[in-house]
């Protein structure tokens, strides 16, 4: 594997689950491959889980990390071409050549301003960072995707499901939240989802709000909470704003809120959210404090998806 940035550059779904469920139950096996090799943490935005369990992923293959939040840590970095720099120190031109000669993979989170359609659904910035790095490049979330997270959601429901030996519905529900949030989350986990055939994937959401048909194609769409949730087995929630009036939120909506009385009505589904989650907004406090609910295994599985995928990376620099 050169670049991670998408369920592309993947191979094999399965395989790639079957191999981080081993890596799970082994995480030292390969702890030698990284010696004398460093992993650079970019971030451009605020992170707690990726951050922390991507440093812990390094640590299990024997690599020194190094983290950098841009902005705040760093010099003001310009994203624009041809600009006169008044207001920035530092071009990203530079800022990534020079921090990709201090490792030997970055790993970076951009984000999407969620005003210009075009400038983040064109993946503008992520490809800036790709054409100027010199070592492979890592997707930590983008202003689209979010692969680790959705390669740890697949990882999650493969653990629950026996490696998918019987058939599940799993639901993507739209959930109210207070701000406008990206896409990232909800486009991911239907672009990988979508490679196994064992599942039967619906996406919920109140109209106006349908993903990009380009990550959702191939799901079946749905405006009626309720119904969709009849003999779900994993209810996955997350919010996102409209992709169709770009980064907008379209009303309250807080009728969309994940309740008990709404998983009643599902064959005794897991619960599952990517984390931050507002509670009382996006799901009452039954449902996240109820044993059905799976966000720490998920937030758990988020160090061995990060872990294989360093690891098929420094497997191929040797
Ligand atoms: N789920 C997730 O990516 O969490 P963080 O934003 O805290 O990294």
């Amino acid at each position: 594997m050169k670049n991670f940035f998408s369920v592309k550059d993947v191979f094999n779904v399965y395989d790639l689950i079957k191999e981080t469920i081993y890596l799970k139950k082994n995480p030292y096996k390969f702890n030698n491959i990284g010696k004398n090799k460093t992993i650079g943490l970019v971030f451009f935005n605020h992170s707690l889980r990726t951050r922390i369990s991507c440093q812990k992923a390094a640590f299990n293959l024997g690599c020194n990390t190094w983290i950098l939040n841009i902005n705040k840590d760093s010099w003001k970095i310009e994203v624009n071409d041809g600009i006169i720099m008044d207001n920035t120190q530092e071009h990203i031109k530079e800022a990534i050549s020079v921090m990709s000669l201090y490792c030997d993979i970055l790993a970076v989170r951009t984000f999407p301003n969620l005003i210009n359609k075009d400038y983040d659904y064109k993946e503008i910035l992520f490809k800036k960072i790709l054409k100027y790095s010199k070592v492979p490049i890592v997707n930590m979330e983008s202003a689209t995707l979010h692969p680790l997270q959705s390669l740890s959601d697949l990882i999650t429901i493969a653990e629950c499901t026996n490696f998918f030996k019987k058939r599940c519905k799993v639901v993507l529900s739209w959930a109210p939240h207070v701000k406008a949030l990206p896409h990232s989350v909800a486009n991911s986990f239907s672009q990988w989802i979508l490679k196994i055939n064992k599942i039967d994937f619906t996406i919920v959401c109140p109209k106006k709000y349908e993903l990009n048909e380009k990550f959702s194609n191939g799901a079946k769409i749905r405006h009626n909470q309720n119904e969709a949730f009849i003999d779900a087995d994993f209810i996955y929630a997350k919010n996102w704003s409209s992709y169709l009036y770009y980064g907008k939120i379209l009303g309250d909506h807080r009728d969309w809120m994940i309740t008990k009385n709404k998983m009643n009505i599902t064959n005794k589904a897991k619960f599952m959210h990517c984390l931050p989650v507002r509670r009382n907004i996006v799901v009452e406090d039954s449902v996240l404090d109820s044993d059905d609910c799976i966000v720490l295994k998920q937030a758990e599985n988020r160090v061995y998806a990060s872990q294989i995928i360093f690891l098929k990376i420094l497997q191929s620099l040797s």
